[in-house]
This record gives C-alpha cells, structure tokens and sequence, in this order.
C-alpha cells in the first residue's frame, strides 16, 4: 500500500475490528504498535471487539498489519445508531452524505463487505445489504467504477457493533491463515512448549519493539517470540540456557526469515551480557510442566530474573511476560523498581489460566 505525503500527518477517526480472545488484549496491542513506531492517536471509543481511533491512514495500517489479534482498519466515512426498518433505507442512509468520486479516485473497482459482532442487528442479511450498498454506490458513480468481487481496487466495510454501524474504506485486512505456515508443528524444530505465532507476535507487541530497537527474549527456547519478532524486522536477541534451543531456534530462524538481524546465546537469564542496553523484553519463562527449569523454584528464578532485567533493560524500557504460575509477579516487579502497564488473565481451560504482564523500567 502506498500513502501520500500527509498520510501521517492527518488524523482521521479509524475502526480496528479485533478477535474475540480477549476483551482488552487486542485493545492494547493495537495501541502499543501506534506508541513503539511513535504514531499520534486519540482514543475514542471501545466496544466489543472494535476499538475507534483517531490516527493517521499510516498508522491505522501499520498498527492492524503488526496485531495479530487485529482482523482489519477501517477508515471511518460514516457512522450512526441503526433506526431503520429495510434494506433499502439503511443503504440509503448510510451512502447518502459520502462522496465516492472522491474517495474512488483512481480505483475503478469496488467490493462491500458486512461485518458484525456477535449477531447484532442480524435482522438485515449481510449479503442483501451488500449488494444495496454496492447498487447504491454504483449509481453515485455513474457506472464508472464497477464492483469485483475477486480483485476491487478498494474494498468499503460496513460493521454492525452492538450499538451502531461503522461504515468506511479498508486500509488493511488480516488473510485469513497468514500464520498457519509458522505454525510449531510446520518448523524444522519444533519443542512441546512453543508458543502458537500469533500470541507471540502479541508478546513482541506488548512489549513495544520496533524496527530501530533491540528486542530480548532471554528465554526463548526453540524462538515462537523471537521468529514473530523477525517477521517484524525488529533486531533480535534469543538467549537460552540450553544449548539444544539455541540450536534449534537458528535452525527455525534461518528457515523463515534467514535475511533478519539476530543473536543467538547460551546463557542464563538471571545473569546476563548486557546492561543499560535493551528496549524491550518479550518473554514467556519455563512453567515447570514440560520445560526445565533447571532446580530452581519459578518464583525465585523469575524474582532473580526480574532483578537482571531491569539491570539489561535501558530506561523506559518494557517488559512484557506471559505465564501460567500462579506466581505475584506484579509484586515482584514493585520490588524491582518496575511500574505495572498491564495485567491481564487468559482463561484457557478450567485448570490452565496464562497471565500477561507488561511493566516499565522506572
Ligand atoms: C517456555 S520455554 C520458552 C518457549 C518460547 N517462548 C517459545 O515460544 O518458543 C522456556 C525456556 O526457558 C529456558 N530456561 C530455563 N531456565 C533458564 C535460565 N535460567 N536462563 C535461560 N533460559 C532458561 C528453558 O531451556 C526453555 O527453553
């Protein structure tokens, strides 16, 4: 995609449609993407599965190509609370103020597309308002432009919350399947214990890592957080206590993003090479069922791991970690000069819960 000059200037308000896995984890993915590539933003409304922005063309699209549990950016044109009865009016309402020969410009082809979340307002058929909307820009457009359901040059969404309509231009949509092929099970090394591609690209999110800095995961085991963060092009450093993960992280590095920046280390996390010298931590740290934890307790190893990470971290700098001990990280992080940014549960299955911290070095 290509954006003009001002495109990053201009703040225009902007839906992201999220995944339901969480209530706010995808919330606060899209908004660390915006703040670690510096991106201004408003917030302005949050509801079920969207987030209203006011942000930059730039900055929508980036932020819902770098979010994993974002599924597409929409460049609001029209919003209102739904009062109509038919089809036919609601079409009408929707297309009556918006000038498409404007927004059209050099595109000569066109798709509508009807989303909703949950089944709101599933008295009107997404198909049929698909192909009123369509009618209706057509005749505004005079049959200059025509709809293409395979390639459009542009493609307008309508989404239904729960209590009003967001209707607009796509900036970006997520290809359905676009991390099956990084999936554990299709890596040259794969290790019980990986995580799944898209939480780890949220991980790499969270914890606000862009292209300029330097990400660690200085428990990265065979690399789910760092191989996200090379798809990213951030500059990455894996460290692992076991040489066997070394190994079969470069092994999975070089098979899908071999042309990226990256170390690899044997070490130990309470005890490492760096200070002053991080921005960013992503991490997700040995839970005692099928990863080692080499005798330690995971309390005191995380307690001495959080006391090495402020001292590696640069000032500012964030660490996002995900677990499932049921361990007061938040309290650990106090005692280590770190601030709480974000803590947040996911409930996996009634004995499994995984907790998401995000704190800042202060
Ligand atoms: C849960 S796994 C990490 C999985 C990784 N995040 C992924 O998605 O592929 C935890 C890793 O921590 C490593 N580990 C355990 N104690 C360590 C220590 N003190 N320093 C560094 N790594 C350690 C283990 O060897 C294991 O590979």
């Amino acid at each position: 995609m290509s954006f003009s000059n001002n495109s990053n200037k201009i703040l225009h308000p902007h839906f992201f449609h999220l995944s339901g896995i969480h209530p706010d984890l995808p919330v606060y993915e899209v908004l660390s993407v915006l703040e670690s590539e510096s991106y201004s933003h408003q917030h302005l409304k949050k509801s079920k599965q969207c987030l209203v922005l006011n942000c930059s063309e730039q900055g929508a699209y980036l932020a819902a190509e770098r979010a994993a549990y974002c599924k597409r950016a929409v460049k609001i044109l029209y919003k209102a609370a739904v009062s109509e009865k038919t089809i036919t009016e609601l079409a009408d309402k929707i297309t009556r103020k918006i000038d498409f020969e404007n927004k059209m410009k050099n595109h000569k082809s066109y798709l509508v597309r009807v989303y909703r979340i949950g089944n709101a307002h599933s008295e009107f058929n997404s198909m049929d308002l698909e192909v009123a909307i369509g009618k209706k820009i057509w005749d505004k457009m005079k049959g200059t432009s025509k709809v293409d359901t395979k390639n459009p040059d542009i493609n307008f969404v309508l989404l239904f919350t729960r209590d009003e309509l967001l209707f607009g231009k796509e900036i970006y949509a997520r290809k359905k399947g676009s991390f099956v092929s990084r999936r554990p099970d299709k890596r040259p090394y794969f290790k019980p214990g990986t995580l799944e591609p898209r939480f780890a690209r949220m991980m790499v999110n969270l914890s606000r890592a862009s292209s300029e800095n330097l990400l660690l995961d200085p428990f990265c085991g065979p690399g789910g957080i760092i191989l996200e963060a090379t798809t990213m092009d951030c500059n990455v450093i894996g460290l692992d206590i076991d040489k066997r993960m070394i190994k079969g992280s470069l092994k999975n590095l070089k098979h899908f993003t071999p042309k990226t920046n990256y170390d690899l280390i044997i070490g130990d996390a309470k005890q490492m090479p760096f200070h002053n010298q991080i921005n960013s931590i992503a991490t997700d740290p040995p839970y005692g069922r099928s990863t080692s934890t080499y005798g330690k307790e995971i309390e005191e190893l995380l307690r001495q791991f959080f006391k090495e990470a402020y001292n590696v971290l640069v000032p500012n700098g964030i660490l996002a970690i995900g677990m499932f001990a049921k361990i007061p990280i938040q309290e650990i992080a106090k005692e280590f000069n770190f601030e709480l940014s974000i803590f947040e549960k996911i409930y996996i299955h009634k004995s499994l819960t995984r907790r998401i911290g995000v704190f800042i070095k202060r």
